[in-house]
């Protein structure tokens, strides 16, 4: 037997063959056709038995060879076979990032998130963090906690949403304000704080300025020596960031409130010409939220000594100063999902408000 011109004629008829394989398919019969168990290279090895020993030992060196250039030749050809397949299918799942958006399909922003937003901007840039309460509130965070006991005509003034009794008597309620979130802040964690509360609040009324369910931010400060003044300078700072007037006169009116002590109400100044109303300077007034120190008893129901501790807080209807500041006349509008009110109203979903850039452009 001629080992050599047997390994020869397999080489040569294979080797090119296992080179131009067109697929890792066609690849895997060859090699089962050349190495697999029944293969080419099986049957040479079967004839070693009918040879004398050392001519067993040259031809199996020859046919090893062989095999091994085989193996060598059919992983070459793998490897290319498999880059390929791989470069095919990533080229197939690729996406052109170069696309520009359209816009239109997006849809807008509805104001209260773009007001939600923009207020959010402007305290976080202050170094407040943004917290947040549920909407099922209990009697006593809502109101007890908060200086309004039972009998305070504050409640009936509320016009609450209630949920049926329980057995104990008690009652949940819809949150009549986001006030119940400073009573879980300071009982919850200890001073100081410096947080924001936006969210949903409920009050039985509906009419050209009152909805069902309207949005608030609620604002608590607690550390020690905090006083008026840094409430003021606060809250001048954030009306003249929000309105976008650098010199929008504000007015600090005492008022009343059962949760702080001493209360203001704060107005800014605007005109009204022909029905339309322009924020700015001129000879009226418009308020914009409630503030105050925070009450004493309120630190103290919360676990807080009042001598050491002190506060200021304060509370924006966010559908109020969007409807001021975007000119919007009807509150109800904001709750329709009126598309043709979503897109005159709605603001870009593409423009995130920033203190750098701007908040609404
Ligand atoms: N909770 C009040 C309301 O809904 C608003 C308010 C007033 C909140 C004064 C405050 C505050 O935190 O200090 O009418």
């Amino acid at each position: 037997m001629d080992a050599k011109l047997l390994s020869d004629q397999i080489r040569d008829e294979y080797v090119g063959m296992i080179a131009e394989a067109p697929s890792l398919t066609e690849l895997d019969s060859l090699r089962v056709t050349v190495l697999g168990k029944k293969g080419r290279v099986s049957q040479l090895l079967a004839k070693l038995r009918d040879l004398s020993p050392e001519e067993r030992q040259a031809a199996g060196g020859v046919f090893n060879k062989l095999k091994e250039e085989l193996n060598q030749a059919i992983e070459a050809r793998f490897s290319t076979l498999d880059a390929e397949q791989l470069a095919a299918k990533l080229s197939g799942e690729s996406i052109d990032i170069t696309a520009t958006v359209r816009p239109e399909g997006l849809g807008t922003i509805h104001p209260v998130t773009q007001v939600l937003d923009e207020v959010t901007e402007i305290f976080a840039g202050m170094g407040f963090a943004v917290a947040e309460g549920p909407d099922i509130e209990t009697e006593y965070n809502n109101f007890t906690a908060l200086n309004i006991p039972a009998d305070h005509p504050a409640r009936q003034m509320h016009d609450t949403f209630y949920l049926p009794e329980r057995e104990d008597g008690s009652r949940l309620l819809l949150r009549t304000h986001t006030s119940p979130a400073q009573v879980r802040t300071m009982s919850q964690a200890s001073p100081p704080h410096r947080i924001i509360v936006p969210g949903r609040t409920y009050r039985h009324d509906y009419d050209l300025t009152h909805t069902p369910m309207f949005h608030q931010v609620e604002g608590l400060v607690v550390d020690k020596d905090i006083h008026m003044g840094h409430l003021k300078g606060c809250l001048i700072d954030f009306a003249r960031t929000f309105f976008e007037i650098d010199n929008l006169p504000l007015r600090f009116r005492p008022s009343y409130f059962p949760f702080t002590e001493p209360s203001a109400e704060v107005d800014i100044g605007c005109s009204v010409e022909g029905g339309v109303r322009t924020i700015g300077e001129g000879a009226d007034w418009m308020e914009i939220l409630g503030c105050g120190m925070v009450n004493p008893r309120v630190l103290s129901n919360c676990g807080l000594d009042p001598h050491e501790w002190q506060g200021f807080a304060f509370g924006v209807g966010i559908d109020r100063i969007a409807m001021l500041k975007y000119g919007i006349r009807d509150l109800r509008g904001f709750f329709d999902s009126d598309l043709q009110w979503l897109r005159n109203y709605g603001f870009s979903a593409l423009d995130l408000p920033t203190l750098g850039q701007g908040l609404s452009r």
